[in-house]
């Protein structure tokens, strides 16, 4: 059946830029998204710079990823950079606690991650370690990578290959403070993020942009804690993180690519709870800093489910479906929505381990239908916010409901308006009915990602399942637009 819901757009309330860092990506040293991902076997026959895999770079630079976070995660709170640098084969080796007991041989250290960041054109977000670490080796590895000055550290960098400073910019002090990063309560990490960051300096060119390990979930007296006894001018950024688990129970998320109609609104109604969880920490943001100085990073999102049967528990490797992608899409309009708080953001974890863009065995490379969001949402990186009201009919199951339809728009540099829609309803097409004020109808074009079922994955055999097509569901009358949206799908509109 067909429903209609009704949009209105004001092309001069363009104020807000969309910054391209929501658009960001992260990848731990967890199971295979490092090794056996991005970082693979010298004898594995696939393009390579190095041990990097070049079909990955090749794809993920299509979707023009505008920064990286690494090296955790939990990971970045054990991680202890100089094990990392110098000849590989006598870097020392380290169990992974966190991530299956595995050995990490070090191979992949500070300068393997900033030539896949200089390979994928994209800027590198470090998390360095709070929980384990030292306000020292903090110190040292900034030393290390930003200063171009004399010193024991420049020194050992350019002993080790690079002449010049990296200028990194984006700086995590800590992950997850609260839990694997320390335990910590926020008064004593408040405390803490100032001292480190004291010494997490400045150097020529690079001043860092401090982003303070944030809340777990809907802890919002975290960020209050934060944001008041943290200066102001310490902080780029505070961060949260924000997991769609389908069932809502951590000992059982829930299959990757079975689950019911049920099942999956409950998944969806899960996901958007990032709403709610924007609206509320900005809320407080807002008490302490008016003027939105702070960003608010949400520098870890996406579906979390149970692993694919018969792969490390410890690895959380999972499929990716329609379902991702619908989550996605809903988490990327959200966040673009929020563009004047939220002006970073991070997809766990890129490669092979939960909501990935890319999984990979051996040779053979799959993009997921996650990562054909990336591509139809890219446009909107940078481009200015056109606010939106928007009244949705909704989807019912049972006696619950929620908003069928989710979208947002921009209109970027060149004068051209985008428009992403989601339709999460699983039985009814819907027509949204838009009246964009300012523009005059000039040439539309669409592309939409969809399948028959909520569960169609791309696979190994079947890499093409879920892909974007051609959509023409449209009609443009002046500044009346009417798009038809087929049930379970992401359409994204240009209109020139
Ligand atoms: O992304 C997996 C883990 O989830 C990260 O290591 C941690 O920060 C979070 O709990």
């Amino acid at each position: 059946s067909q429903q209609a819901a009704r949009m209105e757009l004001n092309t001069a309330d363009a104020k807000t830029t969309i910054s391209r860092h929501i658009y960001g990506q992260f990848s731990e040293h967890l199971g295979h998204c490092i090794y056996g991902g991005y970082w693979v076997d010298e004898k594995l026959d696939v393009p390579k710079k190095d041990r990097i895999r070049l079909d990955v770079v090749e794809a993920l630079k299509k979707i023009r990823i505008p920064n990286l976070r690494w090296p955790g995660g939990c990971f970045a709170d054990e991680y202890h950079w100089r094990d990392g640098i110098g000849e590989r084969s006598k870097r020392p080796k380290m169990i992974n606690t966190n991530w299956g007991g595995v050995t990490e041989d070090n191979s992949f250290g500070t300068h393997e991650f900033l030539e896949l960041c200089s390979l994928l054109n994209t800027e590198p977000y470090i998390a360095g370690n709070v929980g384990s670490g030292t306000v020292e080796e903090m110190s040292k590895w900034i030393e290390y990578l930003n200063s171009d000055g004399e010193s024991p550290m420049t020194q050992l960098r350019k002993a080790n290959g690079r002449a010049q400073p990296w200028k990194v910019q984006f700086w995590g002090v800590g992950n997850e403070s609260w839990g694997c990063g320390g335990n910590m309560t926020p008064e004593y990490y408040a405390n803490e993020f100032r001292r480190y960051a004291t010494y997490a300096r400045n150097y020529k060119g690079a001043p860092l942009k401090k982003i303070a390990a944030g809340a777990n979930s809907g802890d919002y007296n975290w960020t209050e804690v934060c944001m008041k006894n943290i200066p102001k001018q310490m902080l780029w950024g505070l961060s949260m993180h924000y997991y769609t688990i389908p069932t809502g129970k951590w000992n059982q998320k829930g299959s990757a690519t079975k689950f019911d109609e049920k099942e999956y609104f409950n998944t969806m109604k899960n996901c958007m709870k990032m709403e709610e969880l924007v609206t509320r920490h900005s809320a407080v943001m807002d008490k302490y800093d008016p003027e939105k100085k702070v960003a608010l990073v949400v520098d870890e999102w996406g579906i979390w489910t149970d692993v694919e049967p018969g792969t490390n528990p410890g690895f959380l490797y999972q499929q990716n479906s329609l379902r991702d992608a619908l989550i996605a899409g809903t988490t990327l309009n959200i966040f673009n929505n929020h563009a004047d708080r939220v002006r970073m953001a991070n997809l766990a974890q890129t490669v092979n381990v939960l909501q990935a863009l890319v999984l990979t065995k051996d040779k053979e490379m799959v993009l997921t239908p996650t990562y054909y969001v990336f591509d139809l949402f890219k446009e909107h990186m940078d481009a200015k916010l056109l606010p939106l009201q928007l009244s949705s009919p909704d989807y019912i199951n049972g006696s619950e409901k929620i908003p069928a339809v989710n979208a947002s728009a921009s209109v970027d540099a060149a004068g051209r308006i985008h428009i992403t829609f989601v339709n999460l309803d699983a039985k009814n097409a819907i027509t949204v009915n838009t009246t964009i004020a300012g523009h005059t109808a000039g040439k539309i074009s669409g592309r939409i990602l969809t399948s028959g079922k909520f569960t169609d994955v791309n696979s190994f055999e079947h890499k093409n399942k879920v892909v974007p097509t051609v959509f023409k569901s449209f009609k443009k009358n002046g500044a009346a637009l009417s798009v038809t949206l087929p049930r379970l799908s992401l359409v994204s509109l240009e209109l020139e």
